[in-house]
């Protein structure tokens, strides 16, 4: 099983007494002991007994199959958010006197969750300008994690992974790499030495705007290490939306692949426009980048999210907001339907307003998920808004 889409339809590896096609969902939260006085039960592919829902769900185990294979990890661990995913990864991995390195472009919940813990556990978190070179040059004794997405949200900044990877111990640092906004179609982490990767599956994985949900690949030590945490923290994905996400991942590549040509048609539409400042996407040849994405990214494809810069005010972003019609106002991104934000009011809005500035997040900047409705109707859609 060597192709991308068909390790997302087959690498759930299910079988049973039926023969059937499709894993089952497993809402059972119970499983009878072999053995209930040294509470034995029946033992799965990853070693562990399966015996209580907050620990090991079969359905929940299939879809962990397949994003380990898409991921080309050891294994992977599903969890009920991608902040669920994080949280984890934080509590486990942080201890007093840590320093960690994260880019002060991320997602704002990731960010606000590290300054609390930072604060509780006595962890110094040293934000710093999104590049490979500004991370690197920040690493030093006391560093023991670099958190970053390799393309940030939502300005669409792309870090060189081949770098980072050329200049970090990842035994002694633990390089993690939040994947959602690239996914494995496009981007590999693993090959730039990343020793974990996270996913909001809320996003591209399920791709319907229907599920939350979040994983963390890695390797074996890692993930059963995690795997306790994961059990006492509680935060298992359910079978349910396990099924889901699983029914998701089967399209991913197709949907990611029609999601860039989309974006890709809309970026270039918005480019040409009279009323449009700046257009913030790394598909572009012109974007400063496009080489650092060419070069890091398995296919010259450059993912669904297209940002730009409305010219005027942040008056004259709500008036194009409003006026949107087949695209709809709300947060999240890779699913099916296209929909914008304003991230000065969404997403970036616990950012320090400094680095807001810094980073390009201005008032009148808007973040377009492209979704897969025809291209023609999305960038009517834009016109129509853009006639303000
Ligand atoms: C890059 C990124 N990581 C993590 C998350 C958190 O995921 P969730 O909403 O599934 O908890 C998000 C949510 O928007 C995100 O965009």
């Amino acid at each position: 099983m060597t192709g991308f889409s068909t390790k997302s339809i087959h690498g759930h590896e299910h079988k049973d007494a039926y023969g059937s096609h499709i894993p089952p969902i497993y809402t059972s939260v119970v499983y009878e002991y072999i053995d209930y006085e040294i509470g034995e039960a029946i033992v799965n592919d990853r070693g562990n007994f399966v015996r209580y829902g907050r620990e090991e769900n079969p359905t929940t185990r299939a879809l962990e199959r397949i994003v380990a294979k898409l991921e080309d990890t050891d294994d992977a661990l599903a969890f009920n958010s991608g902040m669920s995913s994080i949280s984890t990864l934080f509590i486990w991995w942080l201890k007093p006197g840590d320093k960690v390195i994260v880019p002060m472009e991320v997602y704002s919940s990731t960010l606000s969750l590290l300054n609390n813990l930072a604060s509780k556990l006595g962890v110094k978190i040293v934000k710093v300008w999104p590049s490979a070179e500004a991370i690197v040059e920040s690493i030093d004794k006391e560093t023991s994690m670099v958190f970053l997405e390799a393309m940030t949200n939502p300005t669409n900044k792309v870090i060189d992974l081949d770098y980072i990877s050329k200049c970090i111990d990842n035994e002694r640092i633990l390089l993690a790499v939040d994947n959602t906004f690239t996914t494995p179609v496009i981007l590999k982490p693993i090959k730039y030495k990343a020793r974990l990767v996270i996913h909001s599956m809320t996003k591209y994985f399920s791709g319907h705007n229907d599920v939350v949900g979040g994983v963390i690949a890695g390797r074996k030590d890692d993930i059963k290490t995690l795997w306790d945490w994961r059990r006492m923290l509680g935060g298992i994905l359910q079978p349910f939306e396990s099924y889901m996400i699983m029914r998701g991942i089967k399209t991913l590549e197709l949907r990611f692949e029609k999601h860039s040509l989309n974006a890709k048609a809309v970026a270039e539409y918005l480019a040409d426009h009279s009323k449009i400042e700046e257009v913030l996407y790394p598909g572009l040849p012109s974007n400063p980048y496009h080489d650092i994405a060419k070069k890091i990214f398995e296919k010259p494809l450059y993912g669904g999210v297209v940002s730009f810069k409305i010219k005027g005010s942040y008056n004259d972003a709500v008036n194009f907001m409003k006026k949107l019609k087949l695209i709809k106002r709300c947060p999240s991104l890779g699913g099916t339907e296209s929909m914008a934000v304003l991230p000065v009011k969404a997403g970036s809005m616990f950012l320090e307003q400094e680095d807001r500035e810094k980073l390009g997040i201005t008032e009148n900047l808007v973040r377009l998920s492209v979704g897969l409705e025809d291209p023609e109707d999305i960038i009517e859609d834009l016109s129509q808004a853009l006639n303000f």
